[in-house]
């Protein structure tokens, strides 16, 4: 049987990078797979969070998931910290974890910064968490963005050593699905950097809750260059800014980005803004108000997500079963 599982963080809003990198793809993979899709909050609390902001993103990314299209009577959705197991996989995972694996991960680096002693020891382990997710349901594809590559690896790591540790296959080895043209969306600013929830500037990139006229002026004052736009895909490799438009338009429009130049090559990237604002709003503005109508009901969205923590939570329990005895831990 194929099981997807996967998550975003409730840390602040999303942004365009979170939709087309991921979000997206769960809704088209719903009608192939079972799916659960997760608020990791326990996630989110790696970095300091204020309690209010992220029961409001919590709820929000739930309706987010919901007003992108995701069905929460065929998927199960819900937060993190409302399954147990999670926390508990996470410990036990971490006991088959060599500190050499988590030295590699890319992302901790980036995080920590410099003074990295202050970090906690949640966001250092967090890949490990991350592969309990995925590993309490024996999920076997998992759909996220290009960044959250090495982590994949890293759980599938972790899960063949666990498999091996007690001769058995447990776990599945999980399946990353780095789907779509815009697996890595980067920041309007800078076409070198990710657009992330984390840059300071909010001109960097496109939130899910942005009215028309907001997309419209960052799109307009996104960054780019004098030039025209090329006719062939090679000539954008050495121009990142004119790549990430491009590559931001094919995927809102549902096509190549072969097919994006072919249509507008030799034009101004004044004329294919113009373009880009039309597509950009006609995606975003039907999802931004189908999560301002879910959020006015609370109560249904708390619903939907005990409902999801109570499916979830079964299969959590079969699973985490079979790990304490394999390990030896006594349910006398
Ligand atoms: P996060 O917001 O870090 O919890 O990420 C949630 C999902 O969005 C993950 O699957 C990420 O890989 C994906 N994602 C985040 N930022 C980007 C981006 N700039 N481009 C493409 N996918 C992204
Ligand atoms: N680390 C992921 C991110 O920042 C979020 C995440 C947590 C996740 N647990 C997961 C994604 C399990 C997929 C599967 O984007």
């Amino acid at each position: 049987m194929n099981r997807i599982f996967s998550g975003m963080q409730p840390t602040s809003q999303l942004h365009l990078g979170n939709y087309l990198g991921a979000l997206r793809n769960w809704v088209a993979l719903q009608d192939q797979y079972e799916c659960i899709f997760c608020a990791v909050d326990l996630h989110a609390i790696t970095v300091p969070q204020d309690p209010e902001k992220l029961r409001r993103s919590t709820r929000e990314i739930i309706a987010a998931y919901i007003a992108a299209g995701v069905d929460p009577e065929r998927c199960v959705l819900f937060a993190q910290s409302g399954v147990s197991g999670h926390s508990e996989l996470g410990w036990i995972l971490s006991c088959h974890t060599p500190l050499g694996w988590l030295n590699r991960m890319t992302q901790f680096k980036e995080k920590a910064g410099k003074h990295r002693d202050n970090a906690g020891l949640g966001l250092y382990g967090y890949p490990v968490l991350m592969a309990a997710d995925i590993l309490l349901y024996k999920a076997t594809h998992v759909p996220v963005g290009e960044d959250q590559k090495q982590h994949l690896e890293l759980a599938r790591d972790i899960a063949g050593a666990f498999n091996r540790a007690y001769g058995k296959e447990t776990f599945p080895l999980p399946e990353p699905l780095i789907l779509g043209e815009a697996t890595r969306v980067m920041s309007l600013r800078d076409g070198s950097k990710k657009m992330s929830k984390s840059d300071e500037s909010d001109y960097s990139r496109i939130n899910m809750t942005d009215d028309p006229d907001t997309i419209a002026l960052k799109i307009r004052k996104a960054k780019t260059d004098p030039e025209p736009l090329p006719g062939a895909l090679v000539e954008l490799e050495t121009r990142p800014e004119a790549d990430n438009l491009v590559t931001i338009y094919a995927a809102l429009a549902g096509e190549s980005r072969a097919e994006t130049l072919s249509r507008f090559a030799g034009q101004q990237f004044s004329a294919f803004k113009v373009a880009l604002v039309e597509v950009a709003v006609a995606r975003l503005a039907p999802i931004n108000a189908e999560m301002n109508r879910l959020l006015g009901d609370i109560g249904e969205l708390d619903r939907i997500m005990r409902r999801g923590a109570e499916r979830a939570g079964e299969i959590a329990a079969k699973n985490l079963a079979e790990v304490h005895d394999l390990i030896g831990l006594l349910r006398p």
